[in-house]
């Protein structure tokens, strides 16, 4: 499936800019991935990436330290003749972004001669890997010196998470983006929603006649949203006391997995429809009342425990952790999105850091059959249950009941899967890989809208205020377990339980 009707970008050279350019983020994800795109040709020839860094570097340094980052980060081996051809399109710009305002003037000059060597022309795309608290003022300063002009849907803004520390702090960067850029101009990261099972919720929902009949109040008992990592903080403490579960995953990643799944059939596959939807599927998300008990909602926070056969500290004495922290790196809760569709069905989500195991999968259980006198065979049979999983493998899982052989009519559950991991080895791309090309080809819908994180603010502010009295007393799991005890509380007094699916083996060796 190709998403059609969006502003195509055809016949445009790239030039891609990246702001933190000497950055985790850059080296990790953003160099693999645009080695990649160039390496398997889908990017146009006349494509420049150009790092900007404050750092004293020249470009040959540059590129060297680029080169280890590829062969390391990337998703499968490096090709000697691709990686000099990425690194002949790589540059290095020298920059003091915050206290050199004159930079940008320069920057400029550089960016026109270059582009004009061009046949085609460009798309300027900026990719700010910086400290959030600089995306305003970077935007502010590239319109001032006209880097980028308002309205050009050429000039484009991609912009990474967090958007906002609040949503009042939300409102206040939307508003110095929006005085600078025009709404289609930016591109705000969410990068699940490049992950390929995420993409695959569309095509799962609306191109098979089975799914989407019985995808209501009517047929589905409930849905469970699940991203547990056995990593803790990993030396992002004073990040992560900032932003805690909530607005690490909450807010942003486990959101938008929901508004996919609950939302309507869009009128078509343009990004503005996909949107749209998603949109009214956040609002109808039912907000929390301030009443200050945190019922339906378990938060936690690890102590010390043994992690992946290793001893591993508590949260609190990670570096850059207050000792007495209350952040919580663990939520589970019953939401609920009250539209027709879905009224009534509960939407459990839970998330946490330092857990049993890394897995994001999304589940959904169908109501059990009626108990029918004459069919008592197929009493007390297991839901049937649709699985998702996101990571580490991508794939999906149905599970059915049958018969099992034999002369008896004896029942058993069989599964249906499908392992994208094994079907196409080593082909998938990743996350930012299909960031960055459906920026150049100016997709939107794999990135957030304002009102979409609007109202995912709004939902987490009612979390925070539910929660603010009254809250678990910390540390309340040990690294290494399945989280606090009071997340299975949460679905047995509703008479369910958390389903753990574990996809074949085979595709857990990616
Ligand atoms: N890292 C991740 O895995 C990850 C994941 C999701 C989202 N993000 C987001 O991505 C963004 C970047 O994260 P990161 O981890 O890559 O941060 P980082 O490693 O701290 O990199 C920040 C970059 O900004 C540069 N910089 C800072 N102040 C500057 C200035 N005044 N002038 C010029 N350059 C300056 C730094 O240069 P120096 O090298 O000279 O310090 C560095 O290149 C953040 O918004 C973060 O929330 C990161």
């Amino acid at each position: 499936m190709t998403l059609k009707n969006h502003h195509e970008t055809p016949g445009r050279s790239l030039l891609m800019m990246i702001f933190g350019g000497t950055g985790d983020l850059t080296h990790r994800k953003l160099l693999p991935a645009m080695y990649h795109l160039i390496a398997e040709g889908r990017l146009p020839e006349e494509c420049s990436v150009i790092s900007i860094g404050r750092r004293d570097l020249t470009e040959a340094e540059y590129r060297e330290q680029a080169r280890a980052s590829v062969k390391e980060h990337s998703r499968s081996g490096v090709d000697e003749q691709h990686m000099e051809r990425f690194l002949s399109k790589l540059h290095y710009k020298r920059m003091e972004f915050i206290s050199d305002p004159g930079s940008y003037a320069e920057f400029r000059e550089w960016l026109e001669k270059n582009e004009s060597l061009y046949k085609a022309p460009a798309v300027r795309l900026f990719f700010l890997a910086v400290a959030p608290e600089f995306f305003g003022l970077i935007v502010q300063r590239l319109r001032q010196n006209q880097l980028i002009v308002k309205r050009n849907p050429d000039h484009r803004v991609m912009i990474e998470k967090p958007f906002g520390s609040d949503l009042a702090s939300a409102r206040e960067l939307n508003a110095t983006i929006t005085e600078a850029l025009d709404e289609k101009q930016v591109y705000r990261i969410d990068h699940y929603l490049g992950k390929e099972m995420i993409r695959n919720i569309l095509a799962i929902r609306f191109g098979n006649s089975i799914f989407e009949p019985l995808w209501n109040h009517h047929y589905i008992d409930n849905i469970q949203i699940t991203s547990a990592e056995t990593l803790g903080v990993e030396g992002r403490g004073a990040y992560y006391e900032q932003s805690g579960i909530l607005k690490d995953m909450l807010q942003n990643h486990l959101l938008q997995i929901l508004a996919l799944i609950t939302m309507e059939p869009p009128a078509d596959l343009m990004p503005e429809s996909i949107r749209d939807e998603k949109v009214k599927a956040l609002r109808a998300l039912r907000r929390y009342e301030p009443v200050g008990v945190c019922a339906g909602i378990a938060m936690g926070q690890y102590g010390p425990g043994t992690s992946l056969g290793k001893p591993v500290p508590g949260y609190r004495v990670e570096p850059d952790v207050a000792p007495d922290s209350t952040v919580p790196t663990y939520i589970a809760l019953r939401a609920s999105v009250d539209n027709f569709r879905w009224g009534g069905v509960p939407i459990y989500i839970r998330a946490g850091k330092r857990l049993d195991r890394r897995r994001t999968q999304i589940v959904i259980e169908f109501k059990r059959l009626p108990g029918v006198n004459y069919y008592q065979e197929f009493r007390e049979q297991p839901p049937n249950l649709l699985v998702i999983e996101v990571q580490p493998a991508e794939g999906m899982y149905f599970q059915i009941n049958a018969k099992k052989p034999g002369n008896e009519f004896r029942m058993n559950q069989v599964e249906l899967n499908y392992s994208q991991n094994i079907r196409f080895q080593g082909n998938v791309p990743e996350a930012y890989e299909q960031l960055i090309l459906e920026a150049f080809r100016a997709n939107s819908s794999l990135f957030t809208r304002w009102d979409e994180l609007e109202q995912s603010w709004q939902f987490v502010e009612s979390v925070e205020q539910m929660c603010a009295e009254g809250g678990q007393a910390f540390p309340n799991y040990a690294a290494g377990s399945r989280g606090p005890a009071r997340a299975d509380r949460l679905l047995h007094e509703e008479g369910r339980e958390w389903r753990e699916i574990d996809l074949p083996e085979s595709a857990r060796n990616h």
